[in-house]
């Protein structure tokens, strides 16, 4: 009987020194045969019991080496299949194939409308101007030569700060110009870009809050000419080289002469005759020569300085260059209209 016990260990340890499963199904099958719960080696731990006495510690050594066979074998195996599926895993990956596109974000269109205008002004030596959206009644209106009972507010009508007659959002960044020219010396070369507010009501063409860039030279001798070519040199690298321009006398109470100008944008399309009332030009800013009157309530000498300025709406400006037809999606902030820029920088 002892014997019979010692031949099937014996034979158990050849059948698991035997096995090479190569899936893992086959690994499994080993598992359950010779360590699940009901495996072939419980059978003759069992057998103990019919072992002469003076050879159970012999045998029960001889059925763990058997276990411990059966444990070595198990844990080499799955390695060994382990390692290949990673193999072969590795094969199939394919280094050749794009990668997966990640998210970007993008600049909004006023923004990169700004930096556009912001850049063309700076190359010609204009340098960056701000100051506070919440201003006061000075350097909004006053200094710009609106005094209190000017008619000319009534266009730029805005909202007061509670309590206060005197501090305003500001309409226009005009209020720069005056906030530089009182605490520099010319010559100045500024560009104002920022965010203005005007009591409107909302629709497709108004919004009452918008972007403005406002442009300010002051020095020696600058006349009307200056003016005219540096709008001509900012227009031809705004909206391309062969585009042209006309002004036309306007009115502003800070700049006198004052002129709004226009580009000739053609009537090529639809869209052109649309957005130029079959004209072929659109208007694009107001500008003028700086009146003597605001040089002196900033403190700048009249008689030695002379200047000009100019002030453009940035969403106009991004909605000719888009093709966007309501002001409104610019402040809406819905995704699926901002993520069409992710490209523009
Ligand atoms: N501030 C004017 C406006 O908001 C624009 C302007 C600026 C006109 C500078 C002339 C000179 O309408």
């Amino acid at each position: 009987m002892a014997h019979e016990a010692f031949d099937k260990i014996k034979a158990i340890i050849k059948e698991i020194e035997s096995q090479k499963p190569e899936t893992a199904e086959a690994l499994e099958q080993f598992r359950i045969r010779f360590l699940g719960s009901k495996n072939a080696l419980k059978e003759l731990f069992g057998e103990i019991r019919n072992v002469a006495n003076e050879r159970k510690k012999e045998y029960g050594q001889f059925v763990n080496e058997a276990k411990m066979a059966a444990e070595a074998k198990f844990k080499a195996l799955k390695e060994e299949l382990e390692a290949s599926a990673e193999e072969a895993s590795a094969q199939q990956l394919d280094l050749t194939a794009p990668g997966e596109p990640l998210p970007l974000g993008a600049r909004h269109p006023i923004a990169s409308t700004m930096n556009r205008i912001v850049r063309i002004f700076e190359r010609i030596g204009f340098v960056v101007a701000e100051g506070p959206e919440i201003e006061d009644d000075w350097h909004n209106f006053t200094a710009m030569n609106t005094p209190e009972d000017h008619p000319a507010r009534d266009m730029q009508d805005t909202y007061y700060l509670r309590n206060s007659t005197e501090m305003l959002l500001r309409t226009h960044t005009s209020s720069v110009q005056a906030r530089t020219m009182t605490s520099q010396k010319p010559p100045i070369r500024i560009i104002a870009p920022g965010r203005v507010y005007r009591n409107e009501t909302i629709s497709a063409r108004a919004h009452c809050q918008f972007h403005q860039v406002e442009g300010l030279y002051i020095d020696e001798d600058v006349s009307f000419a200056d003016m005219k070519q540096t709008l001509l040199h900012f227009t031809k690298e705004m909206y391309g080289p062969e585009k042209e321009i006309r002004l036309r006398p306007s009115y502003f109470p800070f700049t006198e002469p004052s002129a709004e100008m226009d580009v000739y944008w053609g009537l090529e399309t639809e869209t052109d005759y649309r957005i130029t009332k079959g004209t072929g030009w659109l208007e694009i800013l107001g500008c003028g020569m700086v009146d003597p009157q605001v040089l002196e309530n900033c403190g700048i000498d009249p008689d030695r300085y002379s200047g000009f300025a100019f002030g453009m709406g940035i969403e106009r400006q991004a909605m000719l260059l888009y093709n966007i037809n309501d002001i409104r999606l610019l402040f809406e902030n819905d995704v699926r209209f901002l993520k069409q820029f992710t490209s523009v920088v």
